[in-house]
């Protein structure tokens, strides 16, 4: 069986990275291998949880170089060097330039905390319980060049309970984002292996 080759871009906690470690530990039959960690935040727990489990991590602040484009070029270098072929965005809190875009087409994912088009940004699970909405949800989708944007791939419902706090909703997102994403990557890759 080959697998296919993904990189995990994250910046933060990176529980969804850890879902990904642990699936690919898990199931054998799982069709895909983390080739790279990628991240902007080299001091972030995900980036940790990668050298815990020994998965190649190319971890730099962008600071370190003079614009966005250096910076992603030294990325994508990263990426061409591990040989990887999809890109999973989870908690990546930068936005992906044409020169990912460009050397990825189709082949970047996101997962974000709400029913997309509803609530993008950065805080999207706080935004959808202060616009006293009843439900929200997880989006996948493909990236592009706009801010949460791009085609949908995926989507699951979360009610929302009546004076329900951040925090509980929070928990309960991660809860499906756990279950979705995974399945999500696991469909794009055998869709694609079976077209080729
Ligand atoms: C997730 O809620 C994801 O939807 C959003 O960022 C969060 C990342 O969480 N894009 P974690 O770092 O995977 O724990």
């Amino acid at each position: 069986m080959t697998f296919a080759r993904i990189a995990i871009f994250a910046s933060g906690h990176g529980s969804n990275l850890q879902t990904f470690i642990d699936i690919t530990k898990a199931r054998k039959d799982f069709p895909a291998e983390i080739a790279l960690v990628v991240s902007d935040k080299p001091s972030c727990y995900a980036v940790q949880r990668a050298r815990d489990a020994n998965v190649p991590v190319f971890a730099a602040s962008p600071k370190e170089y003079p614009d966005k484009a250096a910076f992603e070029s030294a990325v994508l270098e990263a990426l061409r060097d591990a040989r990887v072929e999809w890109i999973v965005l989870a908690g990546y809190m930068r936005i992906v330039g044409m020169t990912l875009l460009d050397a990825y087409p189709g082949r970047i994912l996101n997962i974000h905390p709400s029913l997309l088009p509803a609530f993008p940004g950065k805080q999207a699970v706080k935004d959808a319980l202060l616009a006293g909405s009843t439900e929200t949800g997880v989006t996948v989708h493909l990236v592009d060049e706009g801010i949460d944007t791009g085609p949908i791939l995926a989507q699951e419902r979360i009610a929302i309970a009546p004076g329900e706090s951040e925090e509980s909703l929070l928990a309960r997102v991660h809860e499906v984002e756990h279950r979705l994403y995974p399945r999500v990557v696991e469909q794009i890759v055998l869709r694609h292996r079976q077209a080729q």
